[in-house]
């Protein structure tokens, strides 16, 4: 659906250059809600701002069902632009307009009759559930309620792909699952492919079907979201799960662990595991299995892309052989279930 191949961006000033996309390659399939994730500044906007040649590309391809975007003429890309659907942070309606004529301008800018552009918009009014609203201005909206009209402005003509921009990033974390499902339900309806960035992994987790690691201008990881979850290989991608992960509170395990096993010590692992295994089940049996106890420490179960996850934190108690074992039969056998050693405590 879109693929981009190569791609670079880069900035020139007089005394220096940067370069904010440096070789992105990516293929996004259709009907699929695609995730970047990235810090500030490592060239999110630029990139999601090349796909629909809102910047255009230093060099590379960008390509639309099969279409190049640089070879097409300036009608013929705006004809393909209008397929692309985008919304933005901080939303961009015109505050001069009603919500009702927000959602029709690039109905009127595609030359639909009158009466054509009521039908859609009301439509699109009752898809966001703003029907209610339409004669207000943006002023008049909380921050949820404006995204919602960009949303159905950005529906109007009826795009293949919606690109967001940071949509929620400006939005409480009660909005933002709002926002998010009503993607989603987009997603499911009208079979839209959504490519997203972001740099929160609650968006990541909620409606990602994949998600790329952008840093520097450069993808370093590219993966299902449970894989990403389950076994981030960068430190980058190490950091965002674990930041994720640590903001649940977990006070009993404040203590220090020490890097080697010395006798008497504990071996403290974190578990994460994907799919229908359930946290407790799969911990006691492992454990009965190579003759050893284990706590659970922590544990936290999260709906990843509508599959169970589990992240725990487990004490095993037994010597270092049993231990070891155990480990090795996770890491070797059980596909779904990661496992990483944290060290040793008392
Ligand atoms: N118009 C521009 N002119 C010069 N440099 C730019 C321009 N736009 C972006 N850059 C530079 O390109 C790099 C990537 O910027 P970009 O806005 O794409 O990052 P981002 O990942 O979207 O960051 P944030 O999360 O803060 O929005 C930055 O170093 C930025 O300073
Ligand atoms: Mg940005």
């Amino acid at each position: 659906m879109i693929e981009l191949i190569n791609l670079y961006k880069s900035y020139q000033s007089k005394d220096n250059s940067v370069v904010a996309v440096n070789g992105v390659n990516l293929n996004i399939a259709a009907g699929n809600i695609f995730g970047i994730i990235g810090l500030s500044g490592a060239g999110k906007s630029t990139l999601i701002r090349c796909v629909n040649f809102l910047e255009k590309p230093t060099s590379g391809e960008v390509v639309i069902n099969g279409k190049y975007l640089s070879q097409l003429s300036n009608s013929e890309l705006r004809q393909t632009q209008q397929k692309i659907g985008m919304i933005f942070q901080h939303f961009n309606l015109l505050n001069s307009r009603t919500v009702f004529a927000n959602i029709a301008l690039p109905l009127e800018l595609a030359g639909k009759s009158k009466q054509d552009i009521t039908l859609k918009v009301n439509s699109l009014l009752q898809l966001v559930d703003l029907t209610d609203k339409k004669n207000n201005y943006p002023s008049q909206l909380s921050g949820g309620q404006k995204q919602r009209v960009a949303i159905a402005r950005a529906l109007a003509n009826n795009p293949e792909v919606l690109l967001c921009d940071e949509a929620t990033s400006a939005l409480d974390p009660q909005t933002t699952d709002t926002i998010l499902s009503l993607l989603k339900q987009i997603n499911n309806k009208l079979n839209i492919t959504i490519l997203l960035i972001t740099h929160e992994m609650e968006v990541v987790k909620n409606i990602c079907d994949q998600v790329a690691v952008i840093d520097q201008g450069k993808i370093i990881e590219n993966s299902t979201v449970e894989n990403f979850f389950l076994n981030p290989q960068t430190q980058l991608a190490q950091n965002f799960v674990r930041t994720f992960c640590n903001e649940k509170p977990m006070p009993e395990i404040s203590v220090e662990f020490q890097p080697e096993y010395s006798v008497g010590k504990n071996l403290i692992v974190r578990l994460t595991f994907v799919g229908d295994k359930v946290a407790e089940p799969l911990v006691t049996k492992l454990a009965k299995k190579f003759n050893i106890d284990a706590s659970i420490l922590q544990a936290d179960i999260e709906t990843v892309n509508e599959k169970t996850m589990g992240f725990l934190v487990v004490e095993l108690y037994g010597d270092k052989q049993k231990t070891t074992e155990f480990i090795d039969h996770l890491t070797a056998y059980e596909t779904s279930v990661k496992a990483e050693v944290l060290g040793y405590a008392n």
